[in-house]
């Protein structure tokens, strides 16, 4: 397990401002500089789509070897139970190049039908690589269920449709701190932090 130091420079391989502010702020207490891979003109690297693990290395690897810094990428998606864990992989790419997530949550929603299955969960898989070819991947988890019409103007994509076990508000309603109280960001990032930050 590699560990980085206290003040080393990490990009954040994402061009999704919704990711890049939970995980910035996830990220301040833990003394080192960021910068986001738009700010350093990085391209967004295709990605294979087969699964978050490789999904995350790929990006992971591009911004690290473009960059020649450490640098950190998310991917993540938002499963449905009644839909095969649909959209999964492709979450965003159901918002389409607009990124509009209302017809994507309500696709989700019509593809459901009748089913009375609501449960659904979020995954996302940090990944952490090096310019040398190194990396390191953890993997974070929320269970709930689908909530229906999406509720709160907080967060980003399907947040306004899901609603964490245990919970009666969606994520869309809560603040970002109450959200990273469960969230599978702040779950992977957990095992991140115990594995490459060790403070
Ligand atoms: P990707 O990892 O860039 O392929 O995109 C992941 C997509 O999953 C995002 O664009 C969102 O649609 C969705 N997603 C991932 N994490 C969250 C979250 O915390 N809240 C809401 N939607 C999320």
């Amino acid at each position: 397990m590699r560990t980085v130091p206290r003040g080393a420079r990490l990009v954040l391989a994402s061009h999704n401002q919704g990711k890049l502010r939970e995980i910035a702020e996830l990220m301040e207490p833990l003394g080192v500089e960021v910068v986001s891979a738009g700010a350093l003109g990085l391209p967004e690297p295709e990605e294979g789509e087969e699964s978050f693990a490789a999904n995350a290395r790929i990006k992971a690897l591009s911004a690290a070897t473009a960059s020649g810094l450490p640098a950190l990428s998310d991917d993540s998606g938002f499963c449905v139970s009644a839909l095969g864990g649909a959209p999964g992989v492709v979450s965003a790419l159901w918002a389409g190049p607009g990124k509009d997530f209302r017809p994507a949550m309500e696709r989700v929603r019509r593809e459901m039908g009748d089913s009375t299955d609501t449960r659904a969960w979020f995954v996302c898989v940090l990944c952490l690589a090096w310019p040398d070819g190194h990396a390191e991947c953890f993997e974070g988890r929320v269970e709930g269920h689908v909530a229906w019409p999406p509720r709160g103007q907080n967060g980003h994509g399907y947040d306004p449709m899901f609603v964490p076990e245990g919970g009666a508000l969606t994520y869309g309603e809560m603040d970002q701190g109450e959200k990273h109280a469960t969230s599978h960001r702040a779950r992977a990032f957990a095992k991140l932090v115990a594995a490459c930050f060790p403070r």
